[in-house]
């Protein structure tokens, strides 16, 4: 079978085409426009030019992949509904109504966040290769510039949302902190590539540690930020000193993540550890991860699909359906997560 799926949740416009067959996979096209460009003066994502730009790129990427597949020959198209930016949501679902009219499909919704588990289940190549299986449950921290949701994942499809943040997400932290230290957008993988560079380390509160499966980072955002002015009222931030700032940020962020898993772990005896969504490129992260799990399965994207893409929507598209989850003719957009 083939499957179109489509992502405009927040700025990346996301479409890819794939054949499956017995539960194996073929990545037939795999295309991003990214927006970066377009909201880095702003210092990050501004969901009206984010709309305006999934608008403009949507028709142009459907184009390209026409050029080489008749899209009459698709199954079905799964379009990711939420959680996201409204304005940016609702482009794409006018974009996604129209062309299933046009094709006459019907649309699988996709939730952007359970996607971004599944984006671990594959390798960003072109050959044939097998989706791979996962022992449940399994504990998914998904953690991208917009959530840091903890999950218990039963199978596939059945999820239960342990805990939020209350507040800034990891990767929206990350990028606030470097905005204030002058560092363009998005501001992980930038500071991730500072932080190598480090000699120090600063001491950071980790809020509402202790308490439950909420994370909450705002608190220690205001704290990054009174640390930087009070160093910038004795000196000039040097290099070294941006680079310790990068490196200590990073890691109180990942270690309070490292304490909800843990405890997440432990609480449900949890033997598979997914961690995905944009933070997840951050390598760092990973090792940090691997290091602190020996007894578990730990699963990474690849990092180049751990961002936002429609590859991982064309692929919860299908086990949606190989589940029983039919097509639809009309479908409903969410910001919030469930
Ligand atoms: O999943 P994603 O592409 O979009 C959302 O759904 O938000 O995640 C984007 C977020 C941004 O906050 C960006 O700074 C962060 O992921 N990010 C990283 C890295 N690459 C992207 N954070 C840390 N290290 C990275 N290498
Ligand atoms: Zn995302």
């Amino acid at each position: 079978m083939f499957i179109l799926g489509i992502e405009t949740t927040c700025d990346e416009t996301g479409m890819a085409l794939i054949e499956i067959k017995e539960n194996k996979i073929r990545i037939l096209a795999n295309e991003l426009a990214t927006q970066f460009k377009v909201h880095q003066k702003y210092g990050g994502v501004v969901p009206i030019l984010a709309a305006r730009e999934h608008k403009k790129n949507l028709p142009v990427i459907l184009k390209k992949i026409e050029k080489n597949f008749d899209l009459k020959k698709i199954d079905f198209l799964s379009f990711s509904v939420g959680p996201g930016l409204l304005p940016a949501l609702v482009s794409g679902k006018e974009f996604v109504i129209n062309l299933a009219q046009k094709l006459n499909k019907k649309i699988i919704p996709v939730d952007h966040l359970s996607a971004h588990f599944y984006s671990v289940l594959i390798k960003n190549k072109k050959d044939w290769q097998k989706i791979k299986e996962i022992d449940f449950p399994a504990l998914v921290l998904i953690v991208s510039g917009g959530h840091t949701n903890l999950y218990l994942f039963k199978n596939f499809l059945e999820k239960r949302k342990l805990g939020e943040t209350l507040d800034d997400a990891a990767g929206e932290t990350l990028d606030k902190c470097a905005r204030y230290l002058g560092l363009p957008y998005p501001g992980g993988p930038i500071i991730e590539k500072l932080a190598e560079k480090a000699k120090g380390f600063f001491p950071l509160p980790k809020p509402i540690l202790q308490k439950g499966y909420n994370f909450s980072f705002a608190g220690l955002k205001t704290a990054f930020i009174q640390l930087v002015d009070e160093i910038r009222n004795y000196k000039k931030l040097d290099e070294k000193t941006i680079a310790d700032l990068c490196f200590s940020l990073q890691k109180t962020i990942f270690e309070i993540l490292i304490y909800k898993l843990n405890k997440a772990k432990d609480n449900f005896k949890i033997k598979t550890i997914v961690v995905s969504g944009g933070v997840a490129a951050n390598q760092t992260l990973k090792k940090m991860i691997k290091k602190y799990f020996v007894q578990e399965k730990i699963y990474f994207p690849e990092r180049k699909l751990a961002t936002d893409n429609g590859l991982n929507i064309a692929l919860a598209g299908y086990l949606l359906y190989q589940n029983g989850t039919p097509p639809l003719e009309k479908i409903e957009v969410y910001p919030r997560s469930i």
